[in-house]
């Protein structure tokens, strides 16, 4: 079973791993695989619930996924994403919301979109028992401040700002904090200035993890981020085997003999 303190003991010696998971079948294959962390991502939002970004996504969508991924993995630490307003807007509100995803949930751990206003909150939630990874760089809940899923930290007052606030983060008590989108010069400086791991995505290859969403590591996502790899195509693969399936049945080729049975003395019903 992965822990917090195993991350942490891990962070520079060994790759951290971490992916996506939003149902307990494809939690349990990753789990299978060694993956490390599985992170319940909001980005559920776009890749499994059929929203157009991950603003929609709600406390209940998130735990209900959760508990799923919790129950598929045995394993890997499953942290829970907090979608856009449960966490920061109330404090009461802010520490329900996240130990549901710990006590209903099956949650090791949440992971808040950082900045400013979650320094606190890091050290309140850590301080009541409920680990947090934070999350610096490209927070897609602000896309529509930001105007877009656009590269973070690319100039010195932004990167210092990154920098600052990874301090003040792992200060505050987070036991990992995921880089999205930044410079790969700016992720190997907090890398090397912080001593909680960093997970990057999109944030080049001195981060001391490395996270992608499940959808576009299998090839499923319709579009994917620049800065994401396509490991296979599972896409293809269902469609294969649903265009299979309608095309037997269509012919008659489905179900056959062995698929059904026949029960003695139901041939002559009234
Ligand atoms: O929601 C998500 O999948 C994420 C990862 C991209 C880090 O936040």
């Amino acid at each position: 079973m992965t822990t917090t303190r195993d991350l942490r003991e891990r962070a520079g010696e060994e790759p951290i791993t971490m992916l996506t998971a939003y149902d307990a079948t494809t939690a349990r294959l990753i789990d299978d695989c060694g993956i490390d962390i599985l992170l319940v991502g909001d980005s559920m939002g776009t890749e499994a619930l059929g929203y157009d970004s991950t603003l929609p996504v709600t406390v209940e969508e998130v735990e209900s996924r959760t508990a799923a991924v919790a129950r598929g993995s045995d394993d890997a630490l499953v942290v829970a994403d907090m979608p856009f307003l449960s966490v920061g807007v109330d404090e009461s509100e802010t520490i329900r919301n996240a130990g549901r995803m710990l006590k209903e949930a099956g949650a090791d751990a949440v992971k808040l979109e950082s900045g400013p206003h979650t320094v606190d909150v890091t050290e309140r939630l850590t301080q009541l028992g409920i680990p947090v990874m934070a999350h610096l760089g490209l927070t897609p809940q602000h896309v529509n401040q930001l105007g877009g899923y656009t590269r973070q930290g690319t100039t010195e007052a932004a990167a210092e700002e990154i920098l600052s606030l990874a301090r003040a983060h792992e200060e505050a008590g987070a036991f990992a904090l995921v880089l999205e989108h930044v410079p790969a010069n700016v992720a190997a400086q907090v890398t090397d200035d912080i001593d909680i791991p960093t997970i990057g995505i999109g944030a080049g290859g001195d981060c001391d993890g490395q996270v992608l969403v499940i959808d576009d590591v299998l090839g499923l996502s319709e579009e994917a981020p620049p800065f994401a790899e396509q490991f296979g195509d599972v896409r293809a693969a269902m469609t294969d085997a649903i265009e299979a399936y309608k095309a037997a049945v269509d012919d008659g080729e489905f179900p056959t003999a062995d698929h059904s049975h026949i029960e003695a003395g139901l041939d002559d019903l009234s």
